[in-house]
């Protein structure tokens, strides 16, 4: 038998930590979750991209009436991702409860194997940033660490 283990490197940081272009993202991804539609769950997810031209594309939860139909602000943004030619080089995630708190939210497993093959089609490392609360943020270098064991054939 042999036994492995899986060690995840992430970094918390506080707003003034980030890089320029980092905070940028987080502050794209917060003003993104005012285009949430999320009447059924009232929780606001928003959702920033950072392209390797510095373009930012942006996405936020579309919930619908009936339920399964609704989508992640991730996934609505990677799959716009996804028409483009750019690469993906950063996500950042911010989120706000029913009470409007910053409140985190990590990508649910769908968002990471979606992520997992956005880098995988790009070639290139996406950093992923969670904001935590307020003024934390986690940051993360790759999305590899996000889903081991990733589904392939
Ligand atoms: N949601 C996201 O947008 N991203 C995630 O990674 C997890 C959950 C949304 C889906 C739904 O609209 C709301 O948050 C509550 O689950």
């Amino acid at each position: 038998m042999e036994s492995k283990i899986i060690e995840i490197k992430y970094d918390l940081l506080s707003l003034e930590e980030l890089n320029d272009k980092e905070r940028e993202l987080i502050e794209r991804a917060k003003d993104a979750t005012l285009t949430s539609y999320s009447p059924y769950s009232s929780f606001k997810v928003g959702a920033s991209l950072r392209l390797e031209n510095d373009e930012i594309i942006i996405g936020s939860n579309q919930e619908n009436i009936a339920y399964p139909s609704g989508l992640c602000a991730e996934r609505v943004a990677l799959f716009s991702a996804g028409t483009r030619k750019e690469s993906v080089v950063a996500m950042a995630i911010a989120a706000r409860d029913e009470k409007n708190q910053w409140a985190k939210a990590f990508p649910c497993g769908a968002c990471r194997q979606v992520l997992e093959e956005t880098q995988r089609r790009g070639k290139k490392e996406i950093c992923v940033l969670v904001l935590l609360s307020e003024n934390q943020v986690l940051r993360l270098e790759n999305a590899d660490s996000l889903l081991p064991f990733s589904f392939s054939f």
